[in-house]
């Protein structure tokens, strides 16, 4: 079992290092690579990012993920070495805008975040390990229950968005 990065390396040739992590071999495999560079390449120049992400099923959309999986590789959004690991994106500030259907937030909620909640956690986990530190959030809730219920959310969410924008 792999327990620390430089792990990974010892006692192992280049060659082998290499096959590990996923380096290309074949015509095929290098244009897989180019595609994944060129999906990485927005992430990479930003100087700050901004999503907007709903909440499926607790989590992240399966399309967000699969962008995230296919552009998160070593030596394109992170570094992994001797040294340990390191994001490689040049942004600093991300900021998310999530929205979901229920409520998670409040006291009285039925869904709490603490136990719910997948989507946040991991796109603050995911930002935070290509190198994002500062992450800001606006929440819109409650989406599923007609829009007098969400009115508030959705204004609240307007008004923080006009205070962080001011310098963004
Ligand atoms: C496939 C799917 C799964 C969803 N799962 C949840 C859920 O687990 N919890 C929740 O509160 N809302 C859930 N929703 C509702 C969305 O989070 C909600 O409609 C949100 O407002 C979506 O953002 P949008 O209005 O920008 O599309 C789900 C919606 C879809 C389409």
């Amino acid at each position: 079992m792999v327990t620390r990065p430089s792990d990974l390396w010892r006692g192992r040739s280049e060659r082998q290092v290499r096959r590990l992590i996923g380096y290309p071999s074949t015509n095929e495999q290098a244009s897989a690579w180019d595609t994944i560079r060129r999906l990485a390449a927005p992430f990479l120049n930003a100087d700050k990012m901004v999503f907007a992400v709903p909440l499926w099923n607790f989590s992240i959309p399966y399309r967000l993920k699969q962008l995230i999986d296919l552009i998160t590789q070593k030596d394109i959004l992170f570094s992994f070495d001797e040294r340990g690991m390191g994001g490689l994106v040049k942004a600093k500030r991300a900021l998310v805008v999530y929205a979901r259907g229920l409520d998670y937030l409040s006291e009285s909620s039925i869904t709490p975040r603490e136990s719910y909640d997948l989507q946040r956690p991991y796109m603050d986990l995911w930002l935070r390990f290509i190198g994002i530190s500062d992450i800001g959030e606006i929440n819109v809730e409650k989406t599923l229950l007609g829009s007098e219920v969400d009115l508030e959310t959705r204004t609240q969410g307007k008004r923080r968005a006009v205070e962080l924008a001011d310098d963004f």
